[in-house]
């Protein structure tokens, strides 16, 4: 019999341990499918204090030293399982580093010592596998927090003992751990790859750039966006180096996590419903408005948002248009946390509106769940979106996602044409600019069609019947995996 394929992850982020954003959901989704489909799949995660031991069952493995340049430091290494599954999962504790209230930083501000916490997780993941009897046929890292990974595992002929490939996901190209040179040393990595086709990016350290390099494979999460970021417009001063490597760039798009985020099972909302049976909807709805101080009516269309308040996510067109939205008599419900100049525009627009419009600040994920399946339609006027989760999840709870037409959101949301609708393949309503009369429009659009209840239904039992299940995805990345290997083995 064959082995099975051995996949080590290695990921800042994994849902439900450690999430700020859809990473945490993609990474724990996709372990979950590939662990299904046969694969020994184990994840490699920072011990960050948040993270609840009890919950994986996690057990000391011992401790190693790791290199930081000069300097050398202990981590802890610990062995537990995904909540409820047999998935191993390694933690690699190192208090200084991880025994803070952030995973990246606080109140918007970045840690100072990312790249050494970082440093300290990759060489922390290499001594484990080290110690470990495990050798793994892929190391799949997930943005710039691993991407260290794929660089040492190329240039450094020792840092592990037998042959394995990688793999490195991007997720947001936006991110890409920038430092200064003088840092470098902490790496290990030599002042001969500090050049332009290699780690160097404007006279710092660009620890993304550097993994896009040297991983033998790259992916990203949806197909769209792999052909936006090859172009100057997207490409966040990296689209030459991704253009050098179009050939080894897949976009594999995101899938959901159905036991997590499906209406029928959801522990989190206060009624279950189904694309057959959707009163529980109308519940969800009615205390969603009840529970946030927004007038209690059935016939007034809520319109949810649930996002990392970042410019990528078109926050900035909610507020140019805030004041037309609520004169259309619809209500808002908001959740978000971040960069603090959308956090004063959701407290002035609640103040201004007190019952037609919901604001929470801070991270909540039961909420999220109630927003996304209480409210009628989901506004994601993204700027750019590698993929988008929010969306996915929405079609599921038959809440209609208006959104813009960019990345991972042009590829699964079908615009309610007139043709599409006669076909009853519509989805959702798609706008093109990013300009606030092009987002309104769009917002007019799905006001206009909640009035028509049997249309509605029809475009919310469309969504709901789609199926983004991880399931599909599997297939692209045991692909990317093979390709990965046979890259690899060219360059022997
Ligand atoms: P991104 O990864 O860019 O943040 P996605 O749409 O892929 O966007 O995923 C966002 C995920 O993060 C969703 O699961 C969403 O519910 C969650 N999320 C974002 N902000 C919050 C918040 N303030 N509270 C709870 N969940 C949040
Ligand atoms: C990123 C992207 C988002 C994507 C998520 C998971 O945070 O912003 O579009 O869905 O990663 O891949």
């Amino acid at each position: 019999m064959n082995q099975p394929l051995r996949v080590c992850m290695c990921t800042p982020e994994l849902a439900p341990l450690a999430k700020t954003g859809g990473l945490a959901d993609a990474v724990g989704g996709l372990t979950r499918a590939l662990a299904t489909a046969g694969c020994d799949v184990r994840v490699m995660l920072p011990a960050y204090s948040s993270v609840d031991r009890a919950a994986i069952r996690a057990v000391s493995i011992g401790s190693a030293g790791v290199d930081l340049g000069p300097s050398r430091v202990e981590v802890d290494l610990y062995e537990g399982r995904l909540p409820a599954s047999p998935i191993p999962v390694y933690l690699i504790a190192h208090e200084p580093s991880f025994n803070r209230p952030g995973l990246y930083g606080e109140h918007g501000v970045d840690y100072p010592d990312n790249l050494r916490r970082f440093t300290v997780y990759g060489r922390g993941v290499l001594a484990l596998l080290r110690r470990t009897a495990w050798s793994p046929d892929v190391v799949h890292c997930h943005d710039w927090q691993t991407a260290l990974l794929p660089v040492w595992l190329r240039v450094e002929p020792a840092a592990l003992p037998h042959e394995t490939s990688t793999v490195l996901t991007v997720h947001n190209l936006a991110y890409q751990g920038v430092f200064d040179a003088d840092d470098l040393p902490l790496t290990g990595l030599g002042r001969d790859l500090f050049t332009p086709r290699g780690i160097e990016f404007w006279g710092r350290v660009n620890v993304l750039k550097g993994g896009l390099a040297f991983a033998d494979l790259l992916t990203t999460v949806s197909r769209q966006y792999a052909a936006e970021i090859q172009t100057p417009e997207f490409g966040c001063g990296l689209d030459g180096v991704l253009r050098d490597r179009r050939d080894d760039l897949v976009g594999i798009q995101n899938g959901v996590d159905y036991t997590v985020w499906d209406p029928a099972s959801d522990v989190f909302i206060p009624a279950r419903f189904t694309a057959e049976d959707l009163s529980g909807k109308a519940a969800c709805k009615r205390h969603l408005q009840e529970a946030h101080g927004l007038a209690v009516d059935p016939a007034v269309p809520v319109l949810g948002l649930v996002a990392r308040l970042a410019e990528q996510k078109g926050v900035d067109l909610l507020g140019a248009t805030a004041d037309a939205i609520i004169g259309l008599g619809a209500q808002l419900a908001l959740l978000g946390s971040g960069d603090p100049r959308y956090e004063a525009l959701f407290r002035t627009l609640q103040a201004r509106y007190p019952k037609r419009v919901a604001v929470a600040l801070g991270f909540d994920e039961p909420l999220a769940h109630l927003i996304v399946a209480g409210a009628d339609a989901y506004l994601m006027p993204s700027r750019y979106e590698p993929s988008g989760l929010n969306q996915l999840y929405s079609l599921r709870y038959g809440t209609v996602p208006v959104v813009r037409r960019t990345g991972g959101l042009a590829d699964t949301i079908v615009d309610a044409t007139p043709d599409a609708l006669a076909r009853d393949v519509a989805t959702g309503f798609v706008f093109d600019a990013y300009t606030p009369d092009a987002f309104l429009e769009a917002v007019k659009r799905a006001v206009f069609a909640f009035r028509d209840a049997a249309a509605w239904r029809r475009l919310q039992q469309a969504g709901m019947r789609a199926d983004f299940s991880w399931r599909v995805a599997v297939p692209h990345y045991l692909d990317a995996y093979r390709r990965a290997a046979a890259r690899r083995a060219a360059r022997r």
